[in-house]
């Protein structure tokens, strides 16, 4: 496949780039830099040693910042301590920040680069398949803290990400079916030839040395795309779905993914909660029983779960009504009225949401 150029016009324009060998273009996205800071997943070191010679290569002084693992990443203390290292080396405006590693490490990668001098160039290299096609694309940063997970953040677009494939062949088979969680969940929304390139060959889907993973994330970045560049800030109006439409099964995905604390992997919850929304808009007579299955079906063959231990009811209630999604009392969800047909829906009824959950869990 040749390279793909996607291009995002949110806060600024930038290109997100899809392909393979694609580490020989860091250099020429960061013309007019002195100093880089290269901050990186643990497990990423010896990528990060081999973008450090390129760049010294290239005249640049380079710092390689190593951060603690996955969600371990993402706290004010790792923070503070990008910031010291910042400091030290003289970092300024002109500078650039590179977040290389999963969605962990490009949120506080960006964090990093949204706060230092109030905001210096940022590249972000997803190596993730589920950063790849969510966080490193849409200039979400932030921390976790005490008071909960991604409540201290800023919307900081980056200004060049690199997707590179080949990083997806060191992925376990987990990892890459929980990335997959997240291109199914736009094919539902948004772009129905992903779910059927999936069900024609899932095998393929998930193969990382071959042709499809690259269309799948092409057209999952596409409409990543699209929607940042329509509603950045995710603002409300009305029913008007802007950005929200990327939280199709997070709110009872996000209420798992507290209710385990947070030992799942982000697509595995989200693979429950659209079966949840699918079962809500199914039971509620909105969605087809033939849509709804689909989903189940779908992300079975990936060998995601679509149930959910029964007697945790009132626990994921209460933690939906808890998500900085929900407004006030009402939970609000993203809905289908079929495929590529997604609707806000506020405050359904509790009863409607427990017959749901009761469904899903009977499945166990
Ligand atoms: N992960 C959802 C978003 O970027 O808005």
């Amino acid at each position: 496949m040749p390279d793909q150029v996607i291009r995002v016009t949110a806060e600024r324009d930038y290109e997100v780039v899809i392909g393979r060998g694609l580490m020989g273009r860091l250099p020429s996205l960061l013309t007019g830099a002195t100093r880089v800071a290269i901050i990186h997943a643990p497990t990423l070191t010896v990528q990060a040693q081999g973008l450090l010679t390129t760049l010294s290569d290239h005249n640049f002084e380079v710092t390689l910042i190593a951060l603690p693992d996955a969600e371990a990443a993402k706290t004010a203390a790792v923070l503070e301590s990008c910031w010291t290292t910042l400091g030290a080396q003289g970092f300024t405006r002109n500078d650039v920040v590179v977040g290389l590693g999963g969605g962990a490490t490009t949120d506080l990668a960006g964090f990093v680069a949204a706060t230092w001098l109030r905001g210096v160039t940022l590249i972000q290299i997803p190596t993730t398949l589920l950063a790849m096609v969510d966080a490193g694309v849409g200039g979400k940063t932030g921390i976790n803290t005490g008071a909960g997970k991604n409540l201290v953040g800023a919307f900081y677009s980056p200004s060049g990400v690199l997707c590179d494939l080949d990083n997806l062949t060191s992925l376990n088979h987990e990892d890459l079916a929980a990335g997959m969680a997240e291109v199914v969940k736009v094919g539902f929304t948004s772009d129905p030839e992903i779910l059927r390139i999936v069900q024609s060959d899932v095998g393929a889907a998930v193969d990382p040395h071959g042709s499809v993973i690259g269309e799948l994330v092409r057209r999952a970045v596409q409409v990543k795309a699209d929607v940042v560049s329509l509603d950045f800030k995710e603002s409300r109006n009305g029913d008007v779905l802007g950005r929200e439409v990327l939280n199709y099964g997070h709110t009872f995905g996000h209420a798992v993914e507290r209710e385990e604390n947070y030992s799942w992997r982000h697509g595995a919850a989200i693979s429950v909660g659209m079966c949840f929304v699918a079962e809500l808009a199914r039971q509620s007579g909105r969605l087809s029983d033939e849509d709804a299955d689909l989903h189940f079906s779908i992300l079975e063959s990936l060998g995601l779960p679509t149930s959910y231990a029964a007697g945790h009811w009132e626990d994921l209630f209460e933690a939906m009504h808890m998500d900085k999604k929900a407004r006030g009392s009402v939970i609000r969800f993203v809905v289908l009225e079929g495929i590529g047909r997604p609707v806000a829906w506020d405050g359904p009824e509790p009863a409607l949401l427990a017959a749901a959950y009761d469904t899903i869990s009977r499945n166990q």
